[in-house]
């Protein structure tokens, strides 16, 4: 079959047909999918809701798998594989959990735009999202263009911003939000990592910003200045402009790349079920930082 795509926005974003997420992709299917990847940044799948063997069979073409704040938070009994990510609302018996619970809690970070695992080195390339639940109403998944909105900052700040480097830690998202019952280990599973404001996208050569609710401070400046920068940056960045909305539907397999876009889950009644499940591969090529 070959495939076509179908334009998400008018500025990034695309509708694939013809690759079945039930299958191993072969290495021509990986390396076509690669090059749709680094044109449109984020690629939406259609198949049968995946179970997680599935799932991680898929994902695992496109490279090593991710834990990211797994790390932290530690094993999911309601999962089978360690590496696939838990976004659901759901206990382990299946049934919706209690609003306080320590997932749900985690969870709700989510909802600040972020990239994934920018906490660490090696961080995320591809995040795959696979929809198995969808609650009546809200709930959905946004998708930002960081090369598209670097390209559209003003010159001045685009000079200020280079040689820049962010420290970005795995709990500082949720440390914002209030939620910091976290053990001294919990604190340092991750240890903190410096990452540019502004990098390059290796496979569209684009420049971007590299930002999100994940980065704490700017090395170099005060954690005031680093961090109403950041907040500026990211108030520029999240413009609707540059925004994609995903409203889900069972079988949807949402994959963005984390290297150069920002995602943020959105509101939806917590007594509803919503399930998605995530797997996600480590950007092993990334370049070191300079010095
Ligand atoms: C994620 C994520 C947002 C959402 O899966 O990494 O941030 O819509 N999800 O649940
Ligand atoms: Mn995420």
């Amino acid at each position: 079959m070959t495939i076509a795509t179908e334009p998400l926005t008018p500025i990034f974003g695309a509708a694939i047909a013809g690759i079945d997420i039930a299958e191993v992709p072969d290495p021509a299917t990986v390396a076509a999918f690669d090059r749709l990847m680094d044109a449109h940044a984020v690629c939406l799948l259609r198949g049968p809701v995946l179970d997680e063997d599935r799932q991680i069979a898929f994902t695992r073409a496109f490279g090593p798998l991710d834990v990211g704040f797994k790390q932290v938070a530690g094993r999911n009994p309601r999962l089978k594989h360690h590496e696939i990510g838990d976004i659901s609302n759901l206990a382990p018996d299946g049934s919706v959990a209690a609003r306080s619970h320590r997932r749900i809690v985690s969870n709700i970070a989510n909802r600040l735009w972020h990239s994934d695992s920018s906490f660490q080195r090696p961080a995320a390339k591809y995040s795959m999202l696979m929809c198995a639940v969808v609650p009546s109403w809200g709930g959905e998944t946004e998708i930002a263009d960081m090369r598209a909105a670097y390209d559209g900052l003003p010159q001045r700040i685009k000079a200020m911003l280079g040689g820049l480097e962010a420290e970005h830690y795995a709990l500082h998202s949720r440390f914002m939000l209030g939620d910091d019952d976290y053990s001294a280990d919990q604190r340092n599973a991750i240890a903190p990592v410096r990452w540019p404001v502004v990098r390059t996208h290796p496979g569209s050569g684009r420049r971007h910003l590299f930002i999100g609710a994940h980065a704490r401070s700017i090395v170099g400046m005060t954690v005031p200045e680093g961090r109403m920068l950041l907040a500026d940056l990211l108030e520029h960045a999240t413009q609707p402009r540059y925004v994609h909305s995903h409203r889900w539907t069972p079988g949807d397999l949402l994959v963005w790349d984390n290297r150069c876009t920002l995602h943020r889950g959105r509101l939806f009644d917590l007594s509803e079920p919503r399930e998605l499940r995530r797997s996600t591969t480590l950007d092993v090529d990334a370049p070191e930082l300079a010095a």
